[in-house]
């Protein structure tokens, strides 16, 4: 299966969110990762409905929704009308992932789960790993763009493949923070089959495709 990378918006240029949007048009095969952060799970605020609204909207490619926030069913909920394709949510929040799972995917084509550096892949029970698509192995702390590569995501990876294939399961699993040129081949040597990336597709000169092919290849 061929890898998918997923610009996050996060760092893209606000000021020209629509010329960031229609540049990313041009690239066939990648997601649009959106990272929606309440001040609460993670101390940083990003954005919310209406410019989900409008991202989603205005893209070709399928919107990705990283959800760091306290309350994801209000926005399972509220998000269900937008034309995103994945949802993701975090196992360490307080709430009943299998309810919320089967209500995700009356209104999503996707539905992921995500865990953050200090939480092990044994936190996530059999029961949501065989009915979730998406695996998010967080690389970075949550809550900001721009920071460096955790190692430690590497293992994590590799157990959710032994586990994906030992039991049949269908998730894609999919890392977050951190992904530059420089690590892009070992992640997905170690299980990652979709890499977000934020900093390195957005900062610089160089081409928005030509930084996705060479994170793919
Ligand atoms: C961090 C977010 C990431 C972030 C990645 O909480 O979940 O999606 O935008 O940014 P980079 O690639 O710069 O680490
Ligand atoms: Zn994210």
């Amino acid at each position: 299966m061929a890898v998918v990378i997923s610009p996050s918006m996060l760092a893209c240029d606000f000021l020209n969110l629509e010329d960031e949007i229609e540049k990313l048009n041009k690239i066939k095969g990648i997601w649009l990762h959106l990272d929606v952060m309440d001040g609460h799970f993670v101390p940083n605020l990003t954005f919310g409905h209406e410019i989900i609204h409008s991202i989603s909207q205005k893209s070709s490619n399928p919107s990705d929704v990283h959800l760091m926030v306290n309350n994801p069913e209000f926005y399972i909920d509220s998000l269900k009308e937008m034309g995103i394709h994945n949802i993701t949510w975090h196992i360490e929040n307080n709430c009943n992932h299998l309810d919320l799972i089967q209500k995700a995917k009356e209104n999503f084509k996707s539905v992921g789960i995500s865990i953050k550096p200090a939480t092990p892949v044994s936190n996530i029970p059999d029961e949501i790993l065989s009915q979730v698509n998406l695996v998010l192995v967080m690389s970075v702390e949550p809550g900001f763009g721009g920071q460096s590569f955790m190692s430690s995501a590497l293992g994590k990876l590799e157990e959710l493949r032994k586990i994906k294939k030992e039991k049949n399961y269908k998730f894609i699993i999919q890392i977050d923070g951190g992904i530059s040129d420089k690590n892009a081949k070992d992640v997905i040597k170690h299980g990652a089959e979709n890499l977000v990336a934020g900093s390195y597709i957005f900062k610089g000169s160089e081409a928005y495709a030509k930084k996705v092919e060479k994170l793919s290849s």
